[in-house]
């Protein structure tokens, strides 16, 4: 029997998760670091911990699992995107990385877009916009802020492509975390020599970039030492946390959607074809299957939504549930079943913490619109989760409008958890929801990817089909989602109503 090893290196930790050949689970153990926020939007960490960590976990995993590292016969990489690690030519890491959500790069970004032509422009060369939390930017703000930095600078990689250099000696990523650089051509999965060459950015910098089931580099004789793993074990690329989970999640096919609520909340389609939304208001990157695209909308406050509710309003609830030993979010939805659909006409607009998708606007805020004396708690619980799940169909409306069909909507993170949320959101988006026997995430992605490369699947579709079930299934029920297609259009309205108000507060 083989094994095969998924390493994700996300924002708080580094998990090492082993499956076998039937893609069942068998063991993982994840090994937390800190970041730091040096200065107000700053957000850091030092990629000697990424590797520290990845070290433990895999040590531990193995244990776990009773295995020897040469039962593991090949590995997948996972981790938080867009980070940027800077090397100099002894291969020493310059400064701490800068991470996905650090938001110092505002004016880099403006500059960009302005230097390759406009947006229309960016969107031509890489599919998207350029946002704060992408790597080019990250450079540009180095070479203006840190200039000695940038000047010994030799190479650049991806938070999981520095583990990748620890595991191999290889410079080397794959086109899905690449794609959130905004220094690939997305359609033609290669770097943009024009990208490149408008900001001056050196292309020798750049790792390799293959596809994410091919091997990019094997265990070299230090890393067999510090991890237990067999020398000359196979790496693949794996994938971009996002695209990783959706391979654990099963989202291969156009049609199959994932919608992923934890404190934000992510949409995310596959693609047969290439096309950025004309906007640039979702995210158009390679997909972790070769050939393919996704498609990605983020919602910034989805269960942080309610998690806002429960803590403003439901002490009673929480006090009951620690008596009674259940979840206070599972009373909540109790009360909000007890509402009737569309909350009488009361409205919640979801923006806490600003918003991404569809409107990339810090200053967005919340709101409970249409309130009367009629409404209660019951009403303010159920118009939350209301309000989380029609701004997720705003991303959903976008897909469509790229010609990519919705047929099926896999659900996971907290918001999966409640039936009650779980039929409000089939009937919000009118397609059924269904959840799915892995609940693993991105690691287990990258396990499969490695089982791929390792050809002990032919596809990365037949490793899916092999590995991921439907468990459960919500259809939408026809008239609670005829209440909801009445009420979208004025849910649709309030951001656009708002706006101005929004940025006088
Ligand atoms: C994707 C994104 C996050 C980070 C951290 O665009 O910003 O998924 O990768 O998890």
């Amino acid at each position: 029997m083989s094994y095969f090893l998924g390493i994700d290196v996300s924002t708080t930790g580094a998990k090492a998760l082993i499956i076998d050949e039937q893609g069942d689970f068998i063991a993982s153990h994840t090994t937390e670091y800190p970041l730091s926020t040096p200065k107000p939007l700053w957000s850091e960490q030092n990629p000697l911990d990424w590797w520290n960590g990845a070290c433990a976990s895999i040590k531990a995993a193995l244990g776990k699992a009773h295995l020897a590292g040469d039962q593991i016969a090949a590995i997948g990489l996972t981790g938080q995107m867009h980070g940027l690690v800077m090397l100099d030519k002894a291969d020493h890491v310059l400064r701490p990385a800068i991470l996905w959500n650090d938001q110092r790069t505002g004016k880099q970004c403006e500059e960009i877009t302005a230097k390759v032509g406009g947006l229309d422009r960016l969107l031509a060369l890489t599919g998207n916009q350029v946002l704060p939390g992408f790597t080019a930017p990250k450079i540009v703000w180095v070479r203006e802020n840190e200039p000695k930095v940038y000047d010994q600078t030799t190479h650049i990689l991806l938070p999981k492509d520095y583990v990748r250099f620890c595991l191999t000696g290889e410079y080397a990523t794959e086109v899905s975390d690449a794609s959130g650089m905004s220094l690939l051509d997305v359609e033609k999965r290669v770097w943009s020599k024009e990208m490149l060459s408008a900001l001056e950015i050196p292309e020798a910098w750049l790792p390799v970039c293959t596809e994410s089931d091919q091997v990019s580099g094997r265990i070299s004789e230090s890393a067999a030492k510090a991890t237990g793993l067999k020398v000359g074990t196979p790496v693949v690329g794996g994938g971009g946390d996002q695209a990783a989970q959706a391979v654990g999640s099963g989202i291969v096919q156009a049609g199959v959607i994932s919608v992923t609520s934890g404190t934000s909340g992510v949409v995310f389609a596959h693609s047969d074809h290439y096309a950025a939304e004309a906007q640039g208001r979702l995210h158009a990157f390679c997909h972790a299957v070769p050939g393919k695209w996704h498609y990605m909308g983020v919602m910034l406050s989805a269960g942080g939504s309610f998690r806002w509710l429960r803590d403003a309003i439901g002490d009673v609830e929480k006090a009951a549930a620690q008596l009674m030993g259940v979840d206070p979010y599972e009373l909540l939805t109790q009360e909000a079943a007890t509402a009737p659909v569309g909350s009488e006409g009361l409205l919640f607009l979801p923006y806490l913490t600003g918003e991404r998708t569809p409107y990339p606007d810090p200053q967005a805020r919340g709101a409970f619109v249409g309130l009367t004396l009629r409404h209660g708690k019951a009403h303010l619980v159920r118009s939350v989760l209301e309000g989380v799940s029609f701004g997720l169909r705003d991303s959903l409306e976008l897909i469509k409008g790229l010609g990519v069909p919705i047929t099926q909507v896999r659900a996971s993170g907290g918001g999966a958890r409640s039936a009650v949320w779980r039929q409000i959101q089939a009937d919000v988006f009118g397609a059924e929801l269904v959840l799915v026997n892995v609940t693993e995430g991105a690691a287990y992605g990258a396990a499969l990817l490695a089982g791929v490369g390792a050809r002990a699947y032919r596809s990365v579709e037949e490793a899916v089909a092999a590995t991921v079930k439907v468990t459960d299934r919500t259809a939408p029920i026809a008239a609670n989602a005829q209440v909801y297609e009445k009420l979208y259009p004025a849910y649709r309205g309030l951001y656009p109503a708002l706006k101005e108000t929004f940025h006088s507060l």
